[in-house]
């Protein structure tokens, strides 16, 4: 078979650090794979003014996938890369669906204490190109006393009609086959009946799927008090931002939580990238945990029909996190990318 053209962003801050590691772990995999690299980011921006060219971008369409490290800097007033680079993308490359695992491994531990893998595994469908993400906006009399500022939160029946679809595809595929929409129907009464009245549609051709829904703030204390309540969610894009980053938490921390931002229609590539961000707080330290990474490579890997490769990585990671329990606040970030490599060597 041909290789696998790959096409990787670094980014900023700890994105570098990760990325080689996810890397290592790709090439120990004994997958065919070229990659490209891309010098987006902070750095071009400072020296450039570029944020993310249009020839790039056209560029980037013709890879079969994108690996993204972070982007974010403390030097580049917010907004700027993360709207322009990293938003840019997932709108361009219609990433409607922001995958995101919430997986207990074993032998990691949690701040719920009890908790068990079979407690906390769950997949959070966010929608990743509508929302409060890509509504209008705008402020008046800025900077006075009489300020106003909008944003309003853009969702389409196209919009959520086709990540509904999406989720209940995934809960059907899943042995509890049960979804949840999480939302705030009671007070975003518009947006939130066009979501609500999407999944009882589309859940009359999924019979097999049991149907639930709950409030965002209930949702957010049963991801701490109840996660065994879960197995898929579909939510928008800012509530599918919060919750997973509290997902994250809850399954161990958020140098585990691993995502894709998936083009199900293929016209554009996926791109694979962690949860997490840039961290300035720990960059150029060798602190960061790689772990998130790799479990988005093998994301990369099962979305390009390479599930072998996909289980022999996450497996891998699994017995990683089995054997470095107590040690983890202590290993640097190459240590934890080698001892990775070596098990997906074999
Ligand atoms: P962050 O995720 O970068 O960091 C939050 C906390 O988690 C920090 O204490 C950090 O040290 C820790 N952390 C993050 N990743 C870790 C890892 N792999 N291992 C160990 N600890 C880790 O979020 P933030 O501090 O809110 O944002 C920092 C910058 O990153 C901002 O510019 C933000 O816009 C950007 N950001 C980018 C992405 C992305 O590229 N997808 C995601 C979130 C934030
Ligand atoms: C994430 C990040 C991004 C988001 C930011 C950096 C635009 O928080 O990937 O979770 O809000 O989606
Ligand atoms: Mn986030």
């Amino acid at each position: 078979s041909s290789n696998i053209r790959l096409a990787v962003i670094p980014g900023d801050g700890i994105g570098t650090e990760v990325v080689a590691e996810g890397l290592k772990v790709l090439n120990a995999a004994g997958v065919k794979v070229e990659t490209t690299e891309y010098d987006l980011g902070a750095k071009r921006y400072h020296a450039t003014g570029e944020v993310l060219p249009d020839a790039v971008l056209d560029e980037l369409r013709g890879y079969d996938a994108i690996v993204l490290g972070a982007v974010g800097d403390p030097s580049v007033p917010p907004g700027i890369l993360e709207r322009d680079l990293l938003l840019r993308l997932r709108f361009e490359l219609d990433h409607y669906v922001n995958l995101r695992p919430v997986k207990l491994f074993p032998g990691v531990e949690t701040p719920l204490g009890k908790a068990r893998p079979e407690d906390i595994d769950m997949v959070v469908v966010r929608e990743g190109t509508e929302g409060l993400y890509a509504g209008a906006g705008g402020t008046l009399r800025r900077g006075t006393p009489h300020e106003i500022a909008t944003q309003e939160s853009l969702n389409t029946a196209y919009g959520v009609e086709r990540v509904v679809r999406y989720a209940f595809e995934k809960a059907a595929q899943r042995p509890r086959k049960k979804l949840t929409l999480v939302h705030k129907t009671n007070v975003l009464t518009y947006a939130g009946d066009l979501w609500a009245r999407t999944v009882a549609r589309v859940s009359q051709e999924y019979p097999q799927v049991e149907t639930d829904y709950c409030h965002i703030d209930a949702a957010s204390m049963f991801f701490i008090t109840q996660p065994e309540r879960f197995d898929v969610i579909v939510t928008d894009n800012l509530f599918g931002d919060i919750i997973t980053d509290i997902g994250a938490a809850v399954a161990g921390g958020i140098g585990l939580a691993a995502s894709g931002n998936i083009n199900p229609d293929r016209t554009a590539p996926s791109m694979f990238e962690p949860v997490h961000g840039s961290a300035p707080d720990i960059a150029g330290q060798g602190k960061a945990d790689p772990t998130a990474t790799i479990l988005s490579i093998a994301m990369l890997l099962d979305h390009l029909g390479l599930t072998a490769a996909a289980e022999k990585v996450e497996q891998a990671v699994a017995e990683d996190l089995v054997e470095r329990q107590g040690a983890r606040a202590t290993r640097q970030t190459r240590e934890i990318g080698d001892d990775i490599a070596s098990r997906v060597a074999g």
